[in-house]
């Protein structure tokens, strides 16, 4: 019989790119758990045509249903991407991050403990680094965790509380991702990042080149960087997915760990800005404003560990296809408007 894994926030961006891979390997029964609250049905409808799965409509905090859901499924491993995960947010609305970042993955992890869930993958986040030094760069895995927001805080709390737990208990093993600057849609444009409002680098890039906004504004051009804006390494979706199911497959064998998942090359924003314009052939605006709060001047990753220890490949390592599949889902999302 097959195993069952809970997906947690697989409607949305990330989560949705696993459950695709998970469907079409077809080694594990998937269940999702979303409340859609920036999450879309459309892309649960779109992921059942590939395969059918089971989709739950309801929120973390409530605990008896989700009880229910990992009981009745007989649930033997979790990926839990629900969350909130806007950074400036964060600041202004701290406790939103700490209750739903880290009181919500306590009941989760509690549940996991209860019904022997053995198998726990973590969406965490370079932002647990803080404000690195440039001699620091690119950052390892064994670098001083020091988050500078709460959104970065509420990570690096449900890491430590995985790795208490991983302690006590010889049967239940993690693994935390920390992702660096997530973007790029699925290569065969089924599905990809449909959030209203983000403040997403490549989306927005994606949104003035199909002119749905006049102009974009980048945060900060007096950056101690090359062009003087900020840098950050880029990570196609489908490449992060992958190390997701590569996970999953090293806790077959391996105990608890925690990986970096980036390209290891930093690019800067007015050159993300730039390719975009290339590879869209627009030359839209852009507006230099202040920085802004939290953000970090330049976050490049080593990831050594995770090539070594779960042999991942990256297959999309190439700005210009991130950005080419960006603006080819922001095109799907313009038609279907319409
Ligand atoms: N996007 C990035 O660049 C990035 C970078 C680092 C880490 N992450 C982490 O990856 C995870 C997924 O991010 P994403 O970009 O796919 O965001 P997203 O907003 O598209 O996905 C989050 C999903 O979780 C759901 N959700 C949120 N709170 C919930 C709750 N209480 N109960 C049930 N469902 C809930 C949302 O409806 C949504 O579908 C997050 O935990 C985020 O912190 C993302």
């Amino acid at each position: 019989m097959k195993k069952v894994l809970l997906v947690t926030g697989g409607a949305g961006y990330i989560g949705s790119h696993v459950v695709k891979q998970l469907l079409k390997e077809d080694v594990y029964k998937v269940v999702v758990v979303d409340n859609l609250s920036t999450g879309f049905l459309k892309t649960i409808e779109t992921l059942k045509n590939i395969k059918d799965f089971s989709f739950f409509k309801e929120d973390l905090k409530n605990t008896l249903q989700i009880e229910e859901i990992i009981k009745a499924n007989k649930v033997s491993g979790v990926l839990h991407f629900a969350g909130s995960l806007i950074v400036p947010e964060s600041i202004s609305d701290p406790l939103k991050y700490y209750f739903n970042n880290v009181s919500n993955s306590i009941s989760l992890i509690t549940l996991c403990q209860k019904y022997s869930v053995s198998k726990f993958i973590f969406s965490s986040t370079a932002a647990v680094y803080g404000d690195v030094k440039e001699q620091n760069m690119p950052v390892t895995e064994e670098l001083k965790t020091n988050p500078i927001t709460p959104y970065g805080t509420s990570k690096l709390m449900v890491e430590q509380i995985l790795s208490s737990i991983d302690r006590i208990n010889n049967n239940f093993n993690f693994v935390s991702l920390r992702y660096f600057n997530v973007a790029g849609s699925d290569p065969e444009g089924l599905i990809g990042q449909s959030t209203l409002n983000s403040t997403h680098l490549l989306k927005v890039a994606a949104m003035s080149a199909t002119n749905q906004q006049q102009s974009m504004n980048i945060f900060g051009n007096d950056y101690p960087t090359k062009d003087k804006t900020c840098i950050r390494d880029f990570i196609h979706v489908s490449d992060l997915a992958d190390a997701h199911i590569k996970s999953l497959d090293f806790l077959d064998k391996n105990k608890s760990s925690i990986f970096n998942c980036g390209y290891g090359k930093g690019y800067s924003v007015l050159e993300i800005v730039n390719a975009m314009k290339k590879v869209s052939g627009v030359d839209f605006g852009v507006k230099f404003s202040d920085r802004r709060k939290g953000d970090i001047v330049s976050m490049v990753s080593d990831n050594s560990k995770i090539k070594k220890d779960i042999s991942w490949i990256p297959k999309y390592e190439d700005i210009n296809f991130i950005c080419k599949t960006t603006l080819d889902w922001e095109k799907v999302l313009i038609k279907d408007s319409k």
